[in-house]
């Protein structure tokens, strides 16, 4: 039988109102602390507040998953300055690249926004996110102590990250895009 081996390719699209159960459910793959669709509806209500959701195209059919949204990320840009609030992939689709493509969507749409640099707060022993981060140039600029509290009553610090938006090229994911 012949087979057509396509490459996968993601789209991302901005997160609409029929997007927040699956959001919610996305949220909840990634975080202990699972944001409800009120929390995310209230999020992405806030002036300068958006999201994006990344879906994932393999083979001739991209599956349930895949065209629901297989990772998120929300944003939120105040004057010149953007946030990253969250950003997760779910737990089988990691390590493909689509934490970078989404990232660096972010970036540019607060770019475009007008932001002239991305602040984020990170846990000081989530060395996963903290590699992608770096490698989209953000470097630490402030440590909480105790910022995040863990379901065990534990606390973790966070480091408050950012990067400038100056013009830098950003990193090329090897995920193919298609819009
Ligand atoms: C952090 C997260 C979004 C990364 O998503 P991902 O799609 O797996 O990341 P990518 O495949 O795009 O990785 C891009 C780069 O990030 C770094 N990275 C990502 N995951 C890593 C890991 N487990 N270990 C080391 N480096 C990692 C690597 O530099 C990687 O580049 P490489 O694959 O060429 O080595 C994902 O692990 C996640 O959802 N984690 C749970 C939620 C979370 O912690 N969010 C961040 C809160 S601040």
């Amino acid at each position: 039988m012949l087979a057509l081996k396509r490459q996968p390719t993601i789209s991302i699209k901005t997160v609409g109102p029929f997007d927040l159960g699956r959001l919610a459910r996305l949220h909840q793959s990634c975080f202990d602390d699972a944001w409800s669709r009120a929390d995310l509806a209230h999020l992405l209500a806030l002036p300068g507040g958006f999201g994006i959701l990344a879906r994932l195209f393999e083979g001739s059919l991209s599956g349930i998953d895949g065209m629901r949204g297989v990772g998120f990320a929300l944003c939120r840009v105040i004057r010149d300055e953007g946030e990253l609030l969250s950003i997760g992939v779910g737990p089988s689709y990691r390590r493909r690249q689509i934490g970078a493509v989404l990232l660096r969507d972010c970036m540019e749409r607060c770019q475009r926004i007008g932001a002239t640099s991305v602040f984020l707060e990170v846990a000081a022993d989530n060395h996963s996110a903290q590699s992608l981060y770096r490698a989209f140039g953000f470097v630490e600029v402030g440590r909480r102590e105790g910022y995040y509290q863990r379901p065990d009553g534990s606390r973790m610090s966070a480091y408050t990250m950012r990067s400038d938006l100056d013009g830098t090229t950003l990193p090329e994911p090897t995920l193919q895009t298609c819009r």
